[in-house]
């Protein structure tokens, strides 16, 4: 027995009772992976782009931006709960379009990453209304439940997409959405779906959005990838005709993929009110549940973000290098499509996700036999393919599929 124990025996272990975790799978992957030596290993695992030869390079728009917030800093004191307001501003017309930006019933802050303000979302969300659900399409990215559940949200699943055929089962959501009750929240993919890549087409977002006005659910909208997908414009257009036909939303919005800042954890919470009052109120909600969780949020991300938006040149070379970015996807998406034919429909497809109907055998049978990293559900980084590895992916991955595993 150590000396503490003998001197104070009766004292309880508080850490004793702790329930053991299991393993995050996202990142026991991303742990495996980086101790697999094989080199011919292929990354489809954690959503990080990857170019022509694997890297994640930082943008040349994100280093001149450092470079010019570096000369330009003189203090590294607080900045504020909400953020960077300067940031927040210029961000809002890439994420809303500019008439929502000025439109005076939507406010937003800076939030660390799109996960948090995903947790925000999730707070603001009990706040206003203690016995509200979340709803959320089956499957969805793995953190959603987490995010919703640490905040006492219950979360209710509906269906969204079918693995094997790669359809959205849309007559099957909207009737298990007829049993949503008034104040629930209904979780959104923007674009770029995580996991599927499959996206509802134009009229398909407006009966959600008629869904959403008639029985009175929120929408919270998560738009981690603009950008990535048809464009910056174009993967938020759906998003705002939903936006222009709700009374209230919340969007909940990345600067990790498209601006490839993953690591500096900088995101953003967007609010729709019924009116100006109602918005700012439900943010000063938001700042107060951030202030007792990180108080302010980082800020270099946003010092940098700002820097760029701020500047048409920087702007202009930051949307060329998201364009080469979601150009290399949508032909890695061709490309494979074309490869193997039973996944013609990855062409059609947007982001960085393809779900395939894999079993969970078979893809722990890829990483173990053939060095092929996927999240086990089945979900691939397309990014992470490139010319070089492609063929023997494709030749590999044809094999299980056509054994229906
Ligand atoms: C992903 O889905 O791979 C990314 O959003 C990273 C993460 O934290 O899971």
């Amino acid at each position: 027995m150590t000396a503490d124990a003998l001197a104070y025996p009766t004292q309880t272990r508080l850490f004793d009772a702790l329930d053991d975790q299991p393993l995050d799978a996202m990142l026991t992957l991303l742990q495996q992976l980086r101790g697999d030596p094989r080199t011919d290993k292929i990354d489809l695992g954690i959503g990080v782009y990857g170019d022509e030869v694997g890297r994640t390079p930082v943008m040349q728009a994100v280093r001149q931006a450092e470079l010019i917030v570096a000369e330009a800093q003189t203090t590294k004191a607080y900045v504020a709960a909400e953020g960077d307001v300067r940031f927040v501003a210029l961000l809002a017309p890439v994420v809303l379009g500019a008439a929502r930006a000025s439109d005076d019933r939507y406010c937003g802050m800076q939030t660390p990453g799109g996960t948090g303000a995903l947790r925000l979302a999730a707070e603001l969300i009990t706040r206003a209304n203690p016995n509200a659900r979340v709803w959320v399409g089956a499957p969805t990215w793995v953190n959603h439940y987490a995010l919703m559940r640490s905040a006492g949200l219950q979360v209710l699943e509906h269906p969204f997409f079918d693995q094997a055929t790669q359809t959205i089962l849309f007559d099957e959501m909207i009737s298990a959405l007829e049993a949503a009750h008034p104040g629930d929240a209904l979780l959104l993919h923007a674009c770029c779906h995580n996991p599927t890549g499959a996206g509802f087409t134009p009229d398909q977002w407006r009966v959600i959005a008629d869904l959403c006005a008639r029985k009175g659910l929120l929408p919270l909208i998560d738009i981690a990838y603009q950008g990535l997908g048809h464009g910056l414009e174009e993967d938020a257009a759906d998003m705002r005709t939903l936006l222009d036909i709700v009374p209230e939303a919340l969007i909940t919005a990345s600067c990790s993929k498209n601006f490839g800042l993953y690591r500096e954890r900088l995101g953003t919470l967007w609010i729709k009110g019924s009116n100006a009052q109602a918005a700012l109120r439900a943010r000063a909600n938001c700042v107060k549940v951030g202030r007792s969780m990180w108080s302010m949020p980082p800020d270099h991300g946003a010092s940098v973000v700002r820097t760029i938006l701020a500047s048409p040149q920087l702007t202009a070379n930051w949307l060329a290098e998201l364009a080469t970015m979601r150009t290399r996807i949508n032909s890695v998406r061709a490309d494979l499509a074309k490869a193997v034919p039973q996944l013609a429909l990855v062409a059609s497809q947007t982001g960085m996700f393809a779900l395939l109907p894999l079993s969970r055998e078979a893809v722990a049978e890829l990483r173990v036999k053939h060095g092929v990293y996927m999240v086990e559900n089945g979900r691939m980084n397309v990014a992470g393919l490139q010319a070089e590895n492609l063929p023997r992916f494709a030749t590999v991955l044809e094999s299980y599929l056509s054994k229906g595993e």
